[in-house]
């Protein structure tokens, strides 16, 4: 490949890469280094017609800033760190994706971490944004106590919890009422004429399982005022595909035969209906079947998923208005913007 003229010159096979410098792009431009930089740092204070000639010079030659440089000499790592629990879950994706398309404007880049709901992995990966000068955090806690995050707010690194409430007002938080989606989704199954239910949730330290399994009990409560009914909750160790497919033996061995399933998320969900699918159970005529995120695939599903939709994206954007008010506004004051589930109703749990 010939380079082009004052291009990158790709490195030999033996030969290391040498970085091309802000000096190599001022000779090709015949400028000076401090105005190469303040067309980088400062590009309002120069002429357009110099501004246009020194970023055709960063082109040709191919120059790429030193972040960690530039962070050192005290500028800005314009970039934001986002931890979740699963990134193989959509929802989080999805969260993810309204948080990048807000900060994306405004020229940060993300950079993106999953737990697996592990603490010590949330220690870490906090710690390695810290050290990168992440600008802000966009985190969904995997401890059930926001201690763990102490360090962030003592260094005063604007930081937004997603999808969990903060317990006083040290943090923002976008959330989603879950107690009023766990309760959508099992009156939808009393009212669809369900009285034998079961509820596969995950595990009691993860908050919005708790939550989910508070709306259940608050509709069990208000059926049970005028009908008899039963919820059995069989706990998983993880909110996947796997352990939804591998709980559906236990369900059909339960006597009497629950029903309908409400899944704590539509990763279960989808497990069960493929357990069910390969054991010739036929949803919903012997066996009701809801979800919860409602997810992109759940529409898709022959039988359609019926769900309770979370407002991912709009979580991710309203997470990120949040971080870059703490980060601009000198009189930012913490807030929780709150969004309400809905229920939508598919082929899967229709009466
Ligand atoms: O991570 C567990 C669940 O919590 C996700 O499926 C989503 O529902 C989130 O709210």
């Amino acid at each position: 490949m010939t380079p082009k003229k004052n291009g990158p010159v790709p490195p030999s096979p033996n030969s290391a890469w040498v970085p091309v410098t802000i000096r190599d792009v001022a000779k090709v431009a015949k400028v000076s280094t401090g105005t190469v930089s303040n067309v980088l740092n400062r590009p309002d204070i120069v002429a357009e017609s110099t501004r246009q000639r020194v970023l055709a010079a960063v082109e040709s030659t191919g120059f790429i800033r030193n972040t960690q440089a530039h962070q050192l000499r005290g500028g800005r790592s314009h970039t934001v760190g986002v931890v979740v629990l699963d990134v193989a879950n959509p929802f989080f994706t999805e969260m993810f994706r309204g948080a990048e398309s807000r900060l994306q404007t405004e020229g940060y880049v993300l950079m993106l971490a999953s737990t697996d709901g592990s603490a010590d992995r949330e220690a870490n990966f906090v710690r390695a944004m810290e050290e990168h000068r992440v600008e802000g955090v966009l985190i969904t806690p995997a401890a059930a106590d926001l201690g763990a995050l102490s360090g962030l707010r003592m260094r005063g690194v604007p930081t937004v919890l997603l999808d969990r409430k903060a317990t006083a007002d040290e943090f923002c938080s976008v959330t989603v009422d879950d107690v009023r989606g766990g309760e959508l989704a099992a009156r939808h199954l009393f009212e669809s004429g369900h009285r034998e239910l079961v509820f596969v949730n995950g595990p009691a330290t993860v908050r919005q399982c708790r939550d989910r399994r508070q709306g259940v009990r608050k509709a069990v409560r208000a059926v049970s005022k005028t009908k008899k009914v039963e919820v059995t909750e069989i706990s998983v160790g993880a909110l996947t595909v796997r352990h939804g497919e591998d709980v559906v033996e236990r369900i059909l061995a339960m006597s009497p035969r629950p029903t309908a399933v409400m899944c704590a998320n539509d990763l279960l969900a989808l497990g069960v209906l493929r357990g069910l699918a390969a054991r010739g159970v036929r949803v919903p005529a012997d066996l009701a079947v809801t979800g919860y995120d409602d997810l992109i695939f759940g529409s898709m599903l022959s039988p359609a998923l019926t769900s309770v939709r979370q407002p991912a994206f709009e979580l991710g954007v309203a997470a990120a208005e949040l971080l870059l008010d703490e980060v601009r506004n000198p009189d930012h004051r913490h807030r929780e913007v709150r969004f309400e589930p809905e229920l939508v109703v598919r082929t899967s749990s229709k009466p």
